[in-house]
Order: C-alpha cells, then structure tokens, then sequence
C-alpha cells in the first residue's frame, strides 16, 4: 500500500487529523488497535475550548455539536461553602461548549465514512520504519497477514501506551513528568445535573467535580487514593462523599440514580520532547498527558492538530516546509502553558495526603483571592476558554 499520510491511532487526535488533510486532497490511512465500538465505548472529558469548537465546525463536523451541544458561558470553583463564579463571558468575550469526548469521535467517525476514507480497525504490531530517510514506512498485522504502506510522513496519534513515541530513540527524546498520589472516581448517571454548570469543588473531605453531557444526564467525580478499586465504591457510598464534597447550596440540588458508568483515572503530567523526529509526528495523548482538572486533554489535542495539518498540507501541496520545521516548537509552546494551569487547577482543588496544615489555608486563599480579584479571575477565564493557537 501506498499513502501521503499513515495516521496510526483513530482516536480523537487521529481521525481530526484525517479529517482536515482528506478536506483538503491528502490521501491518508488511519491504523487503529481497537475495534470501532470499543474506541466509542470510551467516556472522556467533556469540555471543548472555544478554539476547538471553532475547529470542529472548519473540519464540517460541527453540526450534532451545535444541536446537542451546550454552550456555558462560566463555572464554579468552591471551597467548602465559599462558590466563586468564573464568568466566561464577561471575562474574556467568550465561552465553552459541554460536549462529550465521545460524541466528537462519533461525529469524525460519520464524516469520516462519508468522505470514504481509509480507517483500518484490528491492527496489531505497528512498526514505524525509515522516519529519517527519504522513504519512510509502516508495516502492520492484519487478520494474520503482515502488511507495509510506503508513506510521506506517519502522525503519532497513538495515545500515552502507542509505539510512536516509542520509536524515537530513547537518547533524542526528554520526558517530564509529575505523578499525583490520587486518582478521579467518575460516575455517570442519567439524572438532572446538581449545578447548571461545571462546579469544581475543593473540601475538607477532598476535591469533588459537578458536570454534564446533558440536562438529563450527570457526570460527576471523586478524589480517590490511587489504592481505591472501582468494586469498593457502590453506587451509595459515591453520593453519600459527593454530596459531602460540595457546597451546601449545590448538594441540595443532587439528583441520584444508578450509575451507567464508573471508573478510577490516576492523574498524570506527562510530556515528552521534541514532538518531532524526521517525518514522524507526536500528537495528542501519545506527546502529552494532563490531569483532567482542567479539561485540557482533548483541546491540547486538538491544537497540535490544528498545527500539524497545516504544516502537512503546506509540505505536500506547496512543498513549504516551515511548518513541518515549526511544528514541535509551535506546539510545545501551547502545551507547556496548558501544563501549568493543568497543574495549577489541580494543585489548588485537592488534598494530598499527608500534607501540612499549611497546604489548605493556601487554597482557602487562592479562593478567597479569586473571589475579591476580577484581575485573577480573568487569568482563570482566559486559560480555561483555551489560549489562542
Ligand atoms: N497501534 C494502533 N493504534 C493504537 C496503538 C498502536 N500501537 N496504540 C494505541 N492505539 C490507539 C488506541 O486504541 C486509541 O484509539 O490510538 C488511539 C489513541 O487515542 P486516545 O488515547 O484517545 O488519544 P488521542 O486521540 O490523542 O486523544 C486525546 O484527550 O481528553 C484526552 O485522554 C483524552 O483520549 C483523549 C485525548
Ligand atoms: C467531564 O465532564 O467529564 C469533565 C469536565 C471537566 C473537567 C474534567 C472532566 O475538568
């Protein structure tokens, strides 16, 4: 087989990547592990930046997003009672969209199916060859038999455990990483949401987050030690620590119900530099990982998508190669501001364990700052909307 493009990974990052470059007369393939349904079966944040929803829209997929989709013009953060209101709108001119993670790779996989592009399911043992010479390829396992794609470039879409960034070596390669001694319990249940909008809640008891996929459905989480397993949180026991977890005023509101779904997410800064090597390409989860406090995951993907398509489309169509130079220093510089207020938010929302007295009078003032300071609370928006591309 022959391509422009492999794209190993039909994950978010992957199929918007074959999206755009299809839109635009690249001829890509899509390698992906997974079967269809289990990709779809994945629940995933569900906060898409402005940027990322204006993207969506470029790329023609916009139009469930639009229907189904809704548009929240700010959030809460709380300590204990205290409920600091973020307002988008008035901060920074504009808003997110509360639109499932799940839904997004359901819309890229119809438009992908209309537009007839290549999407392998099943594949196994990828192996990236030649990235640094002139003739790179792919090779793959099929239903048993071992395949190869000659190809221009190969885009790293594979997510954090993907081979990509395995392939480059490990001496050209820098990894930074912080691990938190905690995960989120998330539970999903088809119930009305506490709060109309996102609560993220810090408490004596832990961190606690209020959000959404629609006004029937809830998608809330708990701080949980990394030792907890899913078997040790009946459904009970996750209402009775929620409803601890947040303000009065918002628990009041909580509608029960039986979980559709629930499972533990450690959490995780991770990158790994540079996103570059010859005509290979890191993108998304499988460059960067970050803890989900501040919904940056999917919107971090999407923006190393934004520029690595169009240094694509300038390398093949215009034989431009700036952006394809550019593209790991671009994207890094995103990233790394995308890492900070990650880490920030989570720093300033949880408890760790075995921390001093000291470390919740700090995120008690960090509130209190953020509820007296319009000037702090316009650094939060305008990082929360999405820094600009
Ligand atoms: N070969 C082929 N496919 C692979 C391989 C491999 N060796 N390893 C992993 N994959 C596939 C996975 O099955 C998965 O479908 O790559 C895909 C990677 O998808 P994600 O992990 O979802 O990563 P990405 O597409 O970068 O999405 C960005 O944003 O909110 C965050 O973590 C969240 O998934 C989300 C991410
Ligand atoms: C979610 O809805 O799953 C969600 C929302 C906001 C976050 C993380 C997850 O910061």
């Amino acid at each position: 087989m022959k391509t422009e493009v492999v794209i190993v990974g039909g994950g978010p990052s992957g199929l918007l990547l074959s999206q755009l470059l299809n839109r635009a007369g690249v001829d890509t393939i899509v390698l992906e592990r997974a079967s269809r349904d289990h990709v779809l079966s994945r629940i995933r944040a569900g906060v898409l930046e402005s940027g990322t929803v204006e993207m969506l829209r470029a790329a023609g997929v916009g139009a469930r997003m639009e229907r189904d989709g809704m548009e929240h013009e700010g959030c809460y953060l709380t300590d204990d009672d205290l409920m600091v209101r973020i307002n988008f709108h008035e901060l920074t001119g504009k808003s997110v969209m509360i639109y499932g993670q799940t839904e997004v790779t359901a819309d890229l996989y119809a438009a992908q199916d209309a537009m007839g592009t290549t999407i392998l399911h099943g594949v196994e043992d990828v192996a990236i060859h030649d990235v640094t010479s002139s003739a790179p390829y792919v090779e793959f396992t099929q239903g048993g038999a071992r395949q190869r794609i000659d190809c221009a470039y190969v885009a790293g879409c594979d997510g954090f455990h993907g081979v990509s960034r395995q392939t480059i070596p490990a001496d050209k390669r820098r990894e930074f990483e912080r691990v938190y001694p905690f995960g989120w319990l998330g539970l999903l249940s088809r119930t009305p949401p506490a709060s109309d909008e996102i609560v993220y809640a810090n408490s004596t008891h832990g961190f606690a987050l209020v959000s959404m996929r629609s006004p029937s459905l809830s998608r809330y989480y708990v701080q949980v030690p990394l030792t907890d397993k899913v078997e040790d949180w009946s459904d009970d026991r996750f209402w009775e620590e929620l409803s601890r977890r947040l303000p009065q005023q918002v628990a009041q509101d909580m509608v029960t119900g039986p979980s559709i779904e629930k499972s533990i997410a450690p959490l995780r800064s991770f990158v790994s530099e540079p996103l570059r090597w010859g005509s290979l390409f890191l993108v998304g989860d499988a460059a960067h990982i970050v803890p989900p406090t501040g919904a940056k995951g999917l919107n971090l993907a999407v923006s190393d998508v934004f520029y690595l398509h169009q240094a694509l489309i300038d390398a093949l169509k215009r034989n431009d190669m700036s952006g394809v130079e550019a593209y790991s220093d671009r994207a890094l510089a995103r990233i790394w501001k995308a890492m900070r207020f990650s880490w920030q938010m989570t720093a300033m929302l949880h408890r760790f364990e075995g921390e001093d007295d000291f470390a919740p009078q700090m995120r008690k003032a960090t509130m209190l700052h953020l509820a007296q300071s319009e000037t702090a609370r316009r650094d939060l928006a305008e990082n929360y909307i999405g820094l600009p591309f």
